[in-house]
Parts: C-alpha cells; sequence; structure tokens
C-alpha cells in the first residue's frame, strides 16, 4: 500500500472520555497526525500527548500560539466551547467542535461569525451522522419506499446521578443543562434529520432526581419546519439501556435502535435491514475525514454551525417550556433570551 504522508496537523483540546475517541480516529487516518494536546489537568495532557507522540499544553491560547495546527477539536466542558473556538479562529485554525456546541444561542453565533470572519471551518460534532446505520435509515426514507414522514418517537436513557459521569456536567452554568443539553441534543439531531426539518415548536416537561440541580428526565413534543411531529423521553429511571427512534411513514414504519438494529415494518411484518451495534470510533473516524476534508478543499463540512446552533436553540426552547409549562416556539424563546 502507498504511504500517505500526514497532511492536515490537529490539536487537541479535552483529553477526558471524548478525548481519547478523537485521538483513536485520528490514528486511523493516514492523513491525519496529532500535535498538540491541551488539558487543564497536566497529568492528563502529557499522558495523551506521551500516547500520540505529541506537545503536551495545559493552555489552549499557549497551544494555539506555539504551534503550526491545521484543525483543533474541542471536548471540553459546554460553556468553555465558545471562547476556545473564538480563540482558535483568532489563530487562524479549523475548528471541531464537540456537541452540544455552545450553552446559548449568542454563545453559537459568536462562533460563527468567529470562524467565517477568519475564514476557517466551523464542524460541530453531531457523531450521530457519520454512523453506517444511520445513514441506511435515512437513505430508506430518502427513498419514498415508506411514504412521507409523519411522525416520531424517540426515547433514549442515561445515568445521571453523582458520580456517573464526570462533575461539571451536573454544574448547570459549566454543562449549561442537564440530560436535554448533554444527551437530548443527540436525540434532537436524530428528529431533525429524519424529520428533514428544524424544531420550530416545543411543549416539555422536566424533571430532576437526587437533589441535583440539572435535570435528569425529560418529556414532550416538537414540531418541525417540514411538518413533521415528533415525541422525545429522555430519562435517568434505571430502565435497561435504550436508544431507539420510531419513524412513522404513510405506507410503513422504521425502527432504529443503537443497540438492536434498524427495521421497516409495513403490513404487520418487521424486516431487519442494519444490525446494531456501531463501533464508536468508526463514527468518530468518518467525523474527523470529513472534517479535515472541508478544511482542506474548503467545502462545507457535513455539519456546520448552523446547524450546531439549530439544536441548542430547540434545547433552550425545550427548557422555556418546561418553565413556564405552556408550549414554546423556538423564534419566541430566542427573542426572550436575547431581550
Ligand atoms: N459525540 C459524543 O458521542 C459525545 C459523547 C460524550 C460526550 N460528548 C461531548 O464531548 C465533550 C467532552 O465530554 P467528555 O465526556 O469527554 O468530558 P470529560 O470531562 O471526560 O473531558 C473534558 C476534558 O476537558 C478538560 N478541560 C476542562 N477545562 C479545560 C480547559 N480550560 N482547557 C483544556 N482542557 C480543559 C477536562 O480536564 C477534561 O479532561 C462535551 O461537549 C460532551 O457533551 C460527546
Amino acid at each position: 500500500m502507498p504511504t500517505i504522508e500526514p497532511s492536515f496537523r490537529l490539536g487537541l483540546i479535552g483529553t477526558g472520555i471524548v478525548g481519547d475517541l478523537h485521538l483513536r480516529a485520528a490514528r486511523n487516518l493516514p492523513q491525519v497526525t496529532v500535535g498538540a494536546v491541551c488539558d487543564i489537568r497536566a497529568d492528563a495532557a502529557r499522558s495523551m500527548a506521551e500516547e500520540a507522540g505529541a506537545t503536551a499544553y495545559t493552555s489552549h491560547r499557549e497551544m494555539l500560539a506555539r504551534e503550526r495546527l491545521d484543525g483543533v477539536i474541542i471536548t471540553s466542558p459546554h460553556n468553555l466551547h465558545a471562547e476556545m473556538t473564538v480563540d482558535a479562529a483568532g489563530a487562524g485554525v479549523h475548528v471541531l467542535v464537540e456537541k452540544p456546541m455552545a450553552t446559548t444561542v449568542a454563545d453559537c453565533t459568536a462562533m460563527i461569525e468567529a470562524c467565517a470572519a477568519a475564514g476557517v471551518t466551523l464542524a460541530v460534532g453531531h457523531v450521530l451522522r457519520f454512523s453506517a446505520h444511520a445513514h441506511q435509515a435515512a437513505a430508506l426514507l430518502a427513498s419514498g419506499e415508506l411514504g412521507p414522514v409523519h411522525a416520531i418517537n424517540h426515547r433514549r436513557t442515561a445515568h445521571y446521578e453523582r458520580g456517573s459521569r464526570p462533575d461539571w456536567f451536573f454544574d448547570p452554568v459549566v454543562a449549561g443543562g442537564g440530560i436535554v443539553m448533554n444527551v437530548g441534543t443527540h436525540g434532537l439531531d436524530r428528529i431533525q434529520w429524519l424529520g428533514a426539518g428544524e424544531v420550530e415548536s416545543v411543549h416539555a416537561h422536566l424533571w430532576k432526581r437526587g437533589g441535583l440541580d440539572i435535570e435528569t428526565d425529560a418529556i414532550g413534543v416538537v414540531g418541525l419546519s417540514s411538518g413533521v411531529k415528533a415525541s422525545f423521553l429522555f430519562t435517568s429511571a434505571g430502565l435497561p439501556f435504550t436508544d431507539e427512534t420510531v419513524v412513522i411513514c404513510e405506507r410503513g414504519s422504521l425502527r432504529w435502535s443503537a443497540t438492536e438494529g434498524t427495521f421497516v415494518s409495513e403490513g404487520g411484518t418487521e424486516r431487519q435491514i442494519a444490525p446494531g451495534g456501531d463501533h464508536p470510533v468508526a463514527a468518530f473516524t468518518e467525523q474527523l475525514a470529513d472534517f479535515a476534508d472541508a478544511c482542506t478543499t474548503g467545502r462545507p463540512p457535513l455539519v456546520g454551525g448552523d446547524y450546531g446552533r439549530s439544536v441548542v436553540a430547540a434545547v433552550l426552547a425545550i427548557y422555556e417550556s418546561a418553565g413556564h409549562g405552556r408550549p414554546e416556539t423556538v423564534g419566541s424563546a430566542l427573542l426572550r433570551s436575547t431581550a
């Protein structure tokens, strides 16, 4: 096999659970090399840098000033995404930022504007788009075999008790919210993608378990710009792991379960079209390949800043609706948050 010289020099900001997945993805791509790694935890930065053959930093600003990087991947706590993206753009470095893009719409807009002004790519890590099984589901819906989509139901479980994830996820300021802002952004991405529209209206109810300051459970309905209606349940109620979306179409339905696989039902019988259990590193690898290619060629990434902002706007409208107990439109929630 011909050897491909690395041509895309990457910096990783954040060496936690997801930082590690991005490093493993980078190793799968001969055109990408990880040149620098940053984490405020010096030991963690050093350890990942050693593994990657990269230089370790504890300040992202110092890393950006000293290194010649093509792109950075930002996997820090949610409320740091905006500042780090704007700093990277200021240094002329392309950005792939983890979901949720930021904790406010104003921050998302600042990130989009900073990257546009600097002429750098901004991609948002809605990694689901790069899952092979997700593509099969979306392709089947696009083929028209099942007719138009009418409604979507999404259910997702996640642990939300202290100790189940790093502490900052339980801080409403740092995380920007609880299960909806964190795990729900994957579900809202699925709903928007499969429903072919952006969330326009929401009616949601949230609750908290275990004396936490962030919501641990949420249930609600959303209306999409395509006319599709969707319901969601994000819960920490201790059910067996579930990550399942059912898409109700005119002539049948599609059931996409992360664990069981993807199924099509027509006339009362269900047939499997894809197995469950996508390997996460494979999707992260596809995502990074898309990012590096977008940066190199100048084409837009598959998931850009405007889309990332639409997901954050939907989350914030869910919080507004749950706060006053009535339906809410994304537009008026945004107006209120900027007033
Ligand atoms: N795409 C996915 O499937 C997926 C899955 C889980 C988490 N995430 C997202 O990835 C991001 C990180 O989540 P995680 O689970 O890896 O969290 P984590 O806590 O394991 O990692 C975050 C890292 O950021 C570091 N950090 C904090 N402040 C910093 C600073 N100022 N400079 C540099 N480093 C700093 C922390 O020390 C930590 O190592 C979040 O946005 C999260 O929502 C995405």
